[in-house]
């Protein structure tokens, strides 16, 4: 092990940002840790980096995966710096089209799979008194889109326990920064976006024409997944890394308006709102 390289412990590296992460990190040196479900589909990584490259099996569902995981990625290298909670997928659907099944098993990847690797890599992180996490949450974790209530509800909550984490652990000398990209050139919006199985009338000039946005651009998203990971790899290098990492000028611009139009709403209530206390 080579001091000053780092371990990242990378989630969902079979396809996407997770994939070009794992591949640009170690191209520039560092030793990474990739997981899938199918461990299989990294085996080209591991000879192409035989001595850098581990790849292990881990569905972020799976708790006794995620021990198994961080044990042997302690075993194997010793630390852990950077974690990238990234495995997710979108849920597309009216809050009343999606099923219970559905929502929960969103939940369960995008919101609890994150928290339970979180915790399962923490007491590593803070025996070290170092260490970087890195929560994949997307624009609709900050505004979110019509038919995502599900999907950006999950990453909302990532962000709010992100914002929590990052005050608990960073005297204990951990970092921690929400990656929030708008539409990117993945496999999110083909083979991995669940649907409501139910279509309702009712909901076609409001979640249908997102779905129809995406469709649309499927294939042509403006985010380039390579410059992602170089961004990535920018702020984990970084000395004063940014709470949120906001990607794409789709992201941006949708970013700034939420913010304008929550200042707008704060002031227009204010004289009413702030005058609730006891006097
Ligand atoms: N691309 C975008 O436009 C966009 C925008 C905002 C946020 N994001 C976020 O970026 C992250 C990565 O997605 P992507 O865009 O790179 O799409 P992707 O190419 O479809 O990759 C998704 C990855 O997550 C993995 N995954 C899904 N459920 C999992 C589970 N239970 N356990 C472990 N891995 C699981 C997938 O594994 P399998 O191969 O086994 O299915 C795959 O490796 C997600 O969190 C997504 O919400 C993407």
């Amino acid at each position: 092990m080579i001091n000053d390289s780092k371990v990242w412990l990378i989630t969902g590296s079979s396809t996407g940002f997770g994939r070009t992460l794992a591949e640009t990190v170690l191209e520039k040196g560092d030793k990474v840790i990739a997981t899938a479900r199918k461990p299989e589909q990294l085996e080209d990584l591991i000879s192409k980096y035989p001595e850098t490259a581990i790849a292990l099996k881990l569905d972020v569902t799976n708790q006794a995966e995620i021990k198994a995981v961080v044990d042997s990625a302690i075993a194997k290298s010793g630390q852990i710096d950077v974690l990238v909670n990234n495995a997710g997928y979108g849920l597309i659907g009216a809050l009343e089209e999606v099923s219970d099944e559905q929502i929960h098993r969103n939940f369960d990847t995008n919101l609890f799979g994150a928290i339970n690797v979180i915790r399962g890599v923490l007491p590593i992180m803070r025996s070290q008194q170092s260490g970087h996490i890195i929560n994949m949450s997307a624009i609709a974790g900050f505004t979110n889109e019509l038919g995502f209530s599900i999907y950006g509800g999950a990453k909302f909550a990532l962000e709010g326990v992100s914002e929590a984490l990052q005050g608990e652990v960073a005297p204990l000398g951990i970092k921690v920064t929400i990656v929030e990209p708008g539409p990117f050139r993945t496999d999110f919006i083909g083979r991995s976006l669940d649907r409501a199985e139910e279509q309702m009338e009712a909901y076609q000039g409001t979640v249908g024409k997102f779905l129809n946005f995406l469709e649309n651009i499927e294939g042509k998203q403006p985010g380039d997944p390579q410059k992602a990971a170089e961004a990535i790899i920018k702020v984990v290098n970084s000395d004063n890394p940014p709470l949120r990492l906001v990607l794409g000028k789709y992201a941006y611009t949708k970013f700034r308006k939420k913010i304008e139009s929550l200042k707008t709403e704060l002031d227009a209530w204010e004289a009413i709102a702030a005058n609730t206390d006891f006097t």
